[in-house]
């Protein structure tokens, strides 16, 4: 049980229904450092200690958020992906999957997924696709991919090329084993053709004061978190095709500017094989 911030307790009667505002939820703090509103002050109180003990974790953020848009500008752009699976979507803000790739592609379909109430609470706002593109959204917990790929198969068509975007998830996922079914089980449901986009939080890149943050947050934070090398990432992707220019800093991931590394690897893959039509 994580232990407790001192901030001041949100009055009963202004807690929203279903939502702990007693321990800092990671979409909420993640919102936070994003620069948004929906969060509390026990969000704030872990966040701010937590980019006291590690100063780039805005940058992280940010340049996670900027990688998330070339990477589906890129899918719906040049890789003609039509189909986007967002996993561990975090709470709206203002480049979202879907209107990223809609300003691409018109009729792009787009699922998003998450197990935060809050993210549920505000999904309206993801789901604001104008026809004829399609969004929907699954409360659903990574660790049942199989459940995932049942409620997507309302919205994506398995049958043709999908992207299913993986960022800052997979750090919730603290078994190498457990994170290697998922992908697998997620990649294996996917045509040849399709890809996966990740991110995750790594000590290396200079990230080895990650550690001490990470520690904090696991003491005081939900849900608990890893980092991974670059080794046991590119593990998670065994049987996939790295797409130029691979496993890098997310920040240096095709930069539309200079950029220079923070600690936060992004990749795209690609599943081999022939594409269906
Ligand atoms: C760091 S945020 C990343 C949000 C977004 N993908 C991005 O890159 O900006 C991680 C998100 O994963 C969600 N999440 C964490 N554990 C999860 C789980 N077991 N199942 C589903 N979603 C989860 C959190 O609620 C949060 O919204």
């Amino acid at each position: 049980m994580p232990q407790e911030l001192t901030t001041d307790p949100v009055p009963e009667h202004e807690r929203p229904a279903g939502i702990d505002v007693t321990v800092a939820h990671n979409a909420r703090v993640w919102n936070y450092w994003l620069g948004g509103k929906d969060n509390f002050d026990v969000d704030r109180a872990a966040g701010d200690q937590v980019k006291a003990l590690h100063p780039g974790i805005v940058q992280v953020a940010l340049a996670d958020r900027a990688f998330l848009g070339r990477v589906v500008r890129f899918l719906a752009g040049e890789a003609g992906i039509r189909q986007f699976l967002d996993i561990g979507t975090g709470l709206p803000t203002a480049e979202n999957t879907h209107q990223v790739a809609e300003s691409v592609l018109p009729a792009v379909r787009v699922v998003y997924v998450d197990n935060d109430p809050i993210v549920l609470a505000h999904a309206r706002a993801l789901l604001t696709a104008a026809p004829p593109a399609v969004t929907s959204y699954i409360d659903a917990d990574v660790h049942d991919p199989d459940a995932i790929l049942q409620a997507a198969a309302q919205t994506i068509d398995f049958g043709k090329p999908v992207a299913i975007m993986m960022l800052g998830i997979l750090n919730f996922v603290l078994d190498n084993a457990e994170a290697q079914r998922i992908v697998s089980r997620l990649t294996d449901a996917a045509r040849p053709g399709s890809y996966l986009a990740l991110s995750h939080p790594t000590m290396e890149l200079g990230g080895e004061g990650n550690a001490e943050a990470m520690r904090f947050w696991n003491e005081h934070a939900r849900p608990p978190i890893r980092a991974r090398s670059a080794e046991e990432i590119e593990r998670l992707l065994a049987g996939l095709d790295l797409v130029d220019p691979g496993l890098v800093s997310c920040a240096l991931w095709r930069p539309d500017r200079p950029a220079t590394a923070i600690p936060h690897y992004g990749v795209v893959a690609v599943k081999p094989g022939r594409p269906s039509a």
